[in-house]
Formats: C-alpha cells, structure tokens, sequence
C-alpha cells in the first residue's frame, strides 16, 4: 500500500485513525453490507454509508458514525424510490447501478466513485483521503478534475464560476456587504460541478454551519465539503444537462409556488413611508404620472414601537381605510415582519408567546432575548410545529386590514451584536437540537409559518411572501431578496450574479434592492440598475432610512421619462415573464437564466467581463452594463441573436461591441424566440388591450414556447382554471402553431398580432387555411393580426 499524508501524520490508507491515534479519523476499510428496505448499508470499522436511490438519477449518501439519529430534513421532500441493483462484485469493489448512474463502492478503503451510464466517471471521493472526521466535524475531499467548474451554492458572492473559492453557511445579517462578503444572508448547500461535457449536482442535507472548498489553497488536488456536526448526508445528483440537475434537484427539495401576477409588476419600497398620507401621496404621484406601478411597501415605522402585528396610532392610525383606499387606486401593500417580540408586558403577541413557551430559551428555561429594533426582543421558535400554526394565525391582523404580501426580515435571526449563544435551544420539529443546527432553517420555518398561516386565513388569494433568510427549499414558501446592498456599479453587478446563482440553487424568483439599499446611486445608476431590473424576476426599488427618496421621478424629467418606458416595457412583458415563471413551478428552471444553464460548456460565458450575462426566460439575452460605461463588450453564444431595441442580427459564438446608452441596456432575442407581450397597462388589475402581442425572431431551427395564463391571484389554477397552449415556430415548414388551449379558462386576449422579426419577404400568409394581410412594419419587421381562437391555429407562410 502506498503512504499517504494526512494532517501532519504519515498512515496507511484504509487503516483506521482512532487506532492510530491520529488527528482525524478516516472512514476505513468495508467490514459488511446489509441489503436495507431502500438500499444498502455499508458498514466499515468508524461509520455506516447508506447507499439510497431517489429515481434513477439521484442517490443518497448518508454517512453516520455510532447510532444514527432520526432522518429528518427540513429541505427535502422527495421520497426514496428507486432501485439499488448490484451489478458485480470483486476483492477490490462492488458495482451498484439505479439506473442512470452506477456507485463503485472501494472497499479498502471506502471510497466511491460515481459513473454514468457510458462509464464515465462523474464525481467520485479523493481515492485517499475520502471521508474523514475531526472530532463531530465531517469533511469529504473529492477529486478535483482539470477542467471541473462549479456554479450555484445559492446567494454566494465571488464569479459564476467558484472554482479556486471557499464558502461557509451561516445566515448572517450584513448590511451593505462588501463584494467578497461571505456568508451572506441564507443558506443552499447545493452545487453543480461541470467537467468534460458531463454535470452533476451535490446537495449537502446538513444545516449545521457547513463548509464547501472549490479546489482553494489545494494546489488543483481536490475540492472538499462538510460540517462541523451532524451527518454527512449528501444526494448526488445526475443528470445530462444543467437544466436536467436543476428540475432533480427541485423534484427533491420542491418547487417554488406561483406568485400572484401582480408580485411580477414594479414594487416601490422605502424604509419607511410614513405617515399614512405619504404614502397615499406616494401612490397617487405614480398614478398622475402614469408610472406603472402594483406593489407598495411598509416598512418598520408603520408599526407600534416596531411591534409585529401592529399599527402605530401616530403614522397609520386607520390602516384598513388607508389600505381600501389603496386599493381603489390598483395597489397591492406589502408590510415588513421581523421574528423578534418587544419583550412588553401588555403586548398581546408577547405575553401569549411567554405564557406558551413560544420562545427560543436557554437551557435554564429562560427566554433568551437579543436587541433588534424594537429593543429587547424574544425569537418564536419557527421549528415548532405548535408555534408555525400560533404565528400564522396572528396575520388575521394583517389579512383583516387588507394587506396582501408579507416581507419576512432579521429572520438570519438577526440580534445586535451578532452573535446569538449557540447553546440557545430549539425544538427542530421534534428533535430538539440547539443554534448550531437550527439557526440556517430559521428564516425558512419562519416564512413557512407566514406562509402557511396567511394561505389558510385567506385561501381565495395567492400573498407574496419575501424572505431574507432561508435555506435549501425554502423556495416553497418564498421569493427572496438579496439583502442590504449598496449603491455602486459593482454592487449592481454581484446582484445580477447572486439571483442567477440563487436561480441554479431552485430559486426562481429573486431579486435586490434595484438602487442600492445604502448609498446614493447617481442618475445613471439608479436607471441603468432599473433597466436590468426590469428583466429581474422580482423587482423593487428600495432604500434605507439615511439616504434620499428613490422614486422614479427624483433624477429629473429626462430620467422620470427613462424610467417610465422602462417600466413600461416590464409591464408589456408581462405575459412572457408569467409564462417563464410558470414555468419555474414545473421544472425548476428559474427565470434569470445564467447562460451557464444553457451554454455550460463555453468557455466564454465564465469570463469575468461576460459572467453576469443571463438569459430572462428562454428568449432573451440580457448583458449588464455599468453605468458609466456607455458601450459594452458582450459575448453572443452560439445561435443567432437580435438586439431589442433594433433588430440588429449579430450571428452568435463571438464577442460584439455593444452601444449601452443609459436608456437602452443590451438586451437580445434569441433566433427562434417567441415572445408574447400586451399593451402598457398602469396595474395588473387593469386588463391590457385584446391584442396579445406575438414576437417571434426568425431562426433556423424549431422552437417551441409554452404560454400560460391564470386569473393571477387565485389559486383557481390548481384546480385547472388557466389557459395554456403550445406555440411553436418551425422554419423548415414556414410554419408557426398555436396549439390548442388547455385548462379551463378564457383568457384576456382575443386578438393575436404575430410580429415577425428578421423574416424573409412575406408574399402570402395563410392562417388556418384563409389568407391573411401581412404588413411591413419595417425593413426588418412584417405583422398579421387574427383571432385568438381557443381551437389549434396554423399559420403559414410562402
Ligand atoms: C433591514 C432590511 C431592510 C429594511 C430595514 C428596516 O436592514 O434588510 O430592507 O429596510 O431592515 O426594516
């Protein structure tokens, strides 16, 4: 056998440390394997590793040492139900298969290694150093290939790619973090590596504070993850594509709900409006100046003494007339929740919460307190199930008033100072535990109480919940935001990366503050952040309490202009954006699309000047642009791509010089894009005209584009009352279809306008067999109108 190094100590492979007296402890040599109900156990000298299939292209490895504690997971929600069939079985290994994927298991030492069907290896353990423990902290050092690339690991900052990066989890309040800031806000212990043309994805079911190295300090040796507690329990993930391991690996922890319609429109928050009569003003000003708006926030102030689930007499003293009023004028109001209680006698939500034992305590019984805005405060414990129920049901304050989204903050759980006892207690849905393991599920048991509390109490209506903290699957119960951010191009910049990253980690819906949280953007940066806001999942304009109003009107009339047509555009966009986001809900594919999803194997798009580049649905190519720079450098992968603004045809796989002006951000269509969009409407409780817009950009090959709509606020869709329908565009044909509807609903259209874009001369059109007029629009652009029929429509061309 050949010495190996560990640590400082020179071992054998395969022998055991405790024996050794080593510093750390290594997995050891295969003693036994027991055929278990859903895989198998393998058992070595320090550990059990359980082999699990989830279908055929995930498995679960889940390494424990001494008795095993009860499997439970926050995150997960797929079950086990593949089949582990041994393939072979030597001196040296054993080969099991689930089908899409095969583990060899080394026997002396334990060590695996994980192979697709063709037999090329994906992912496998460094062949000596594996798994290995240093007291309860467990880390798995894998091989690093030459080539291997990482993306995801969910809010993390640094590049797209995290190659050469480390990373640890631990929710963390940081105000207007610096650009390597690490950690951040939330928690996804969830990655793809990509090497050789082939992906796959590693999710680490851990919540302790884990750790992921991306090949750092290890001279291109090996990459490593792990934890300082708890199991090491990962599921490898394979698939053949990025998108492929991005729809398993949210078959596994869930899907994001649909948001209501109007949670896609602009939303404008501050820290805070207040009084009352400032944000009415606030409302009506956007409504004058025809501004498209839908969603307004309340911040901190609008509370009593910053007590959740209040009012303050002084600045909202008849908030449910305040909110009907709002209404009228087509708004939706978002208000802020903090999981810290004002520790107040007298105070409802306190004194229930003391009486039931509701809060954190410290292992004497008391409850802990730490400072947040209101002062003393105690922390609910969101891990009980008792708890979950008490607090969502507190929202009938709220729903009763007539609120409609609540944005979950501090909920890292944030205290001043930092830093909460580790040995506060928790009751972790049963199997109590302490901070160590429950403080990265906070935030996420806290939105999926809200969530869950607000649903049931107003079941007629979809709320948008926001959260700051969260963790792997917390995309079912919230969109989230990027924290406090800052007001500089770079900023502007790492956010467009953390919602891509976010969007690879099962979060489709994300977005940050569009400005700047702290800081005083200029003119250009305020409308240059909004121009790629506009092409964001979630998009808010917010700023904190020390810095100036951010509304669009503030920068002038020029800029009031810009920003108007730009949100303009984010409303005539509306329908492509649902369908993307409804598409988000079925296959997890999120709707800020790092071009790393669809182009993983280009080289180009991990450059640093081209890595914030990102697709927005599956049409469109959105290139980021500081705000001082007035052309770009933009890398066009391969495909053939037209600017928005002009239809300019670039052929793709190289890099352009881009004009940037501030009032136009490079933005491309795709060849074969079709992209649905409406009349500018002022709130999406205003139906746009009859007219559904059809943008399709010629292409050489077929595309399809999936249409959905629903009443945007229900949850009638669950039940099948949406319109959904198949539009492809075949060229070989000349041919585009409209599929026939599917669901239950008549929608808001009854008339298409097909706008073709870069097609050749049209003579003749016919749909379903009539002859239609085709109009030239332009050099480059030709349109048909006709009805939109629920039947199936051809139309074609000559
Ligand atoms: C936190 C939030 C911020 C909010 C502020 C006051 O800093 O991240 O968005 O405005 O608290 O509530």
């Amino acid at each position: 056998m050949k010495p190996i190094v560990t640590g400082l100590l020179m071992v054998l492979g395969g022998l055991t440390g405790a024996a050794h007296g080593q510093l750390s402890i290594q997995l050891g040599n295969l003693k036994k394997t027991t055929t278990e109900v859903n895989g198998v156990l393998l058992t070595t000298e320090e550990a059990q590793v359980r082999l699990i299939p989830y279908g055929q292209e995930m498995i679960r490895v889940r390494v424990t040492q001494g008795k095993p504690a009860a499997d439970f997971s926050y995150a997960v929600v797929g079950k086990p139900d593949g089949k582990l069939i041994k393939l072979s079985e030597n001196d040296q290994e054993i080969v099991y298969s689930i089908g899409r994927i095969s583990v060899t298991v080394n026997k002396s030492p334990l060590r695996l290694r994980f192979t697709d069907s063709a037999g090329r290896v994906i992912s496998e353990d460094d062949p000596a150093l594996g798994i290995s423990w240093m007291g309860t902290q467990v880390t798995n050092y894998r091989k690093l290939f030459p080539d291997e690339r990482f993306i995801g690991l969910g809010e993390k900052t640094g590049g797209l790619n995290r190659r050469g990066s480390s990373y640890v989890n631990w929710n963390s309040d940081v105000p207007a973090y610096a650009l390597d800031k690490d950690p951040l806000y939330s928690s996804i212990p969830f990655f793809i590596g990509l090497h050789e043309k082939l992906v796959y994805g590693i999710f680490l079911d851990n919540s302790y504070k884990t750790f992921f190295d991306f090949g750092a300090s290890t001279n291109g040796r090996m990459s490593s993850f792990g934890a300082p507690d708890g199991e090491l329990n990962y599921y490898l993930i394979s698939g053949a594509t990025v998108a492929d391991i991005i729809r398993n690996y949210t078959a596994l922890t869930g899907r994001a709900k649909l948001p209501p319609l109007w949670s896609f429109g602009y939303q404008q928050c501050r820290w805070s409006y207040y009084p009352d009569k400032e944000l009415l003003t606030i409302a009506k000003t956007f409504r004058d100046k025809q501004i498209p708006i839908d969603v307004l926030y309340l911040d901190i102030h609008y509370m009593d003494q910053y007590k959740i689930f209040t009012f303050s007499p002084e600045y909202y003293p008849n908030p449910k007339e305040t909110m009907a009023e709002l209404k009228k004028m087509g708004f939706r109001v978002v208000v802020i929740i903090d999981p810290g209680l004002k520790v107040e006698p007298g105070y409802q939500a306190y004194e229930e919460g003391v009486k039931n034992n509701y809060f954190v305590k410290y292992p004497d019984g008391t409850d802990y307190t730490g400072s947040v805005w209101p002062g003393p405060s105690h922390f609910p414990d969101f891990t009980n199930p008792v708890v979950r129920e008490w607090w969502g049901n507190l929202f009938r304050v709220y729903t009763d008033t007539g609120i409609d989204g609540y944005w979950n903050d501090m909920n890292e759980p944030a205290a001043w100072g930092q830093n909460i006892p580790d040995l506060v207690q928790f009751d972790f849905d049963g199997h109590k535990t302490t901070m160590r393991q429950a403080h990265n599920v906070y935030g996420m048991q806290m939105v999926r109480s809200t969530y869950e509390g607000v649903r049931k109490l107003n079941p007629d209506e979809r709320p948008l919940t926001i959260t700051r903290a969260t963790f792997a699957g917390g995309q079912r119960y919230s969109t989230i935001w990027t924290g406090d951010n800052a007001s500089y191009d770079d900023h502007m910049l790492l956010g467009v990366r953390l919602v891509n990253s976010l969007g690879v980690s099962g979060f489709p819906f994300a977005g940050p503050d569009v400005g700047g949280f702290v800081g005083e953007p200029s003119p250009d940066l305020i409308m240059r952040w909004l121009s790629i806001g506009i092409y964001t999942p979630f998009l808010r304009n917010h700023v904190d309490y020390n810095h100036n109003y951010r509304e669009p009107w503030i920068y002038g009339k020029e800029n009031e202009k810009i920003a108007r047509e730009l949100i303009n555009q984010r409303y005539r966009l509306l329908p492509y954006i649902y369908s993307a986001a409804y598409g988000a809900t079925q296959t997890g594919l999120p709707v800020s699309r790092t071009l790393a999803i669809d182009y993983s194997f280009d080289d180009q798009i991990y450059r640093s000047d081209f890595e914030n580049e990102y697709l927005f649905g599956d049409g469109l190519l959105v290139a980021p642009v500081v705000s001082t720079q007035k052309f770009a450098k933009v890398y066009l992968p391969a495909g053939g791509w037209y600017r928005l603004s002009d239809d300019t045809y670039y052929e793709g796989g190289r890099e352009i010089l881009a004009e940037a002006p501030i009032c136009d951000l490079p933005v491309f269509a795709k060849a074969g894009a079709i992209i649905p969009m409406q009349s500018v409407i002022q709130n999406t409780t205003i139906n746009p005209d009859e007219i559904l817009y059809l943008h399709v950009y010629y292409g050489k090959e077929l595309s399809v584009f999936t249409y959905y709509e629903d009443d945007g606020i229900s949850y009638e869709y669950e039940k099948g009352v949406y319109l959904k329908r198949r539009i492809s565009f075949n060229p070989s044909k000349s041919e585009i279809r409209i599929g026939e509807k599917e669901g239950s609903m008549t929608g808001k259209f009854t008339r298409v306008k097909l706008v073709l874009h870069g097609f050749p001369a049209i003579s003749e059109m016919t749909v379903n067999g009539t002859r239609a007029g085709v109009i030239k629009e332009s050099e480059k652009v030709q349109s048909a109108a006709f009805g939109w029929t629920e039947q199936a429509t051809e139309i074609k061309w000559k």
